[in-house]
């Protein structure tokens, strides 16, 4: 079948059967079928919307029904005369046979046109049916707001999210430990007074215990301040060896300011196996921290405490800003701390159900926040948390 031409595409209905078909450009079957089912297409839709549509009163349904079944079937000026007279009779030779044989299916769905079917049909109660539901007419007619949907439009596009700049860097911790073969471990943020502190050797005189630092649900029940609960847990449920690291949301009695958030980010590591020592410790957070931010990066080692680790240790990394040489980010130290460390305390071990004289084992905390700052130069945690798109999309 050949394309319709501009001009025949534009031309109603009523137009098109007063030309003939060569006039129409339709000179094959496939285009005589076109042709008939746009007609036959007209012809219900017209009578679907005449029927569907109510009447104020029986006058006024008769007048409507009869001019639908006019503008069709009149013997003189009817849509069907028209194609009789203009298509059918002066078709081509080759056409001939299929025009007759359309017009005469025409024919018979024209019959429902015929105003006895048509009063059968008509809802004339003065309901209509719009999106399902029945309306009823008040006045004489309604009107009923179509929206015509372009289906060549482009749809609506979803912008598409991005991950979070707290997690990309603790899925870029995960993945270095990940590959040397540490396990990921998880807890609840809901924690026991017991995990939280007692089993990790903190005493109840411990600072962090008041409530200053700590949000008690009740006496029992914490928020937990730190990922190192999870230690105990995962030493009851697996017990030793033992290579995980724990990421996982904290929290702390702490007033939001540029450096702080009462609720934060951690990861734990902890590695425990038989002959484990300090020398692993440093071996494995000094190659942690080339892996993260290069080879250049050194890594420092100061004495510190925490209840659970003996020694413990506050870890630094040689200044990524500036090298070392001393600027306004490193306080012009050359270092910025990073994170606490020690040998896993005998008590802790035991208290976890690991026997001390055959393991041992070293631990760390780390703050994510603080380092997804470090690597992206945020210098406000506040905006980590403030969901405002301006400042994520730029991750
Ligand atoms: N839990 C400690 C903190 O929150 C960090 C830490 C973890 C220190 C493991 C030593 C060993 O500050």
């Amino acid at each position: 079948m050949r394309p319709y031409r501009m001009q025949t595409l534009a031309m109603t209905l009523d137009e098109k059967v007063r030309r003939t078909l060569v006039d129409l450009d339709v000179t094959d079957a496939a285009g005589v079928e076109a042709l008939f089912a746009e007609v036959r297409a007209a012809m219900e839709q017209e009578r679907s919307s005449i029927v569907s549509r109510g009447a104020a009163d029986e006058a006024e349904r008769a007048k409507v029904v009869k001019d639908l079944r006019d503008r069709w079937l009149a013997r003189k000026n009817g849509i069907l005369s028209f194609i009789d007279e203009d298509w059918l009779k002066k078709a081509p030779k080759e056409v001939k046979p299929a025009v007759g044989k359309h017009f005469n299916t025409l024919r018979q769905a024209a019959a429902r046109l015929e105003i006895s079917d048509l009063l059968r049909d008509f809802r004339w109660d003065g309901t209509v049916e719009v999106a399902g539901q029945q309306l009823k007419l008040s006045g004489g007619s309604v009107t009923v707001a179509t929206t015509i949907v372009d289906l060549t439009l482009p749809g609506n596009r979803r912008p598409q999210g991005s991950l979070h700049p707290v997690t990309q860097m603790q899925r870029e911790i995960e993945e270095i430990f990940l590959n040397l073969g540490f396990r990921i471990e998880s807890g609840p943020e809901i924690e026991s007074v017991y995990y939280n502190f007692d089993a990790l050797n903190i005493p109840e005189s411990h600072p962090s215990r008041d409530d200053w630092d700590t949000l008690y649900i009740n006496s029992q029940t914490v928020l937990r301040t730190h990922t190192s609960p999870v230690q105990i847990r995962a030493m009851e449920k697996y017990g030793a060896p033992l290579y995980i690291i724990i990421p996982g949301k904290c929290y702390r009695h702490d007033n939001p300011d540029a450096s702080h958030s009462p609720m934060f980010h951690q990861i734990e590591g902890l590695a425990i196996a038989s002959d484990i020592t300090f020398a692993d410790l440093k071996g494995t957070l000094d190659f942690f921290a080339r892996k993260l931010f290069g080879e250049k990066v050194r890594t420092r080692f100061q004495p510190s405490f925490f209840p659970f680790t003996e020694p413990s240790g506050e870890v630094a990394i040689s200044c990524i800003f500036c090298g070392g040489e001393g600027c306004r980010v490193c306080k012009e130290s050359g270092w910025i701390e990073v994170m606490g460390c020690g040998m896993v305390h005998p008590q802790v071990l035991r208290n976890g159900g690991i026997d001390p004289e055959k393991y041992s084992g070293w631990a760390f905390g780390l703050g994510v926040d603080r380092f997804a700052m470090m690597k992206y130069d945020i210098n406000d945690i506040q905006l980590l948390f403030q969901s405002d798109v301006r400042f994520l999309q730029q991750f």
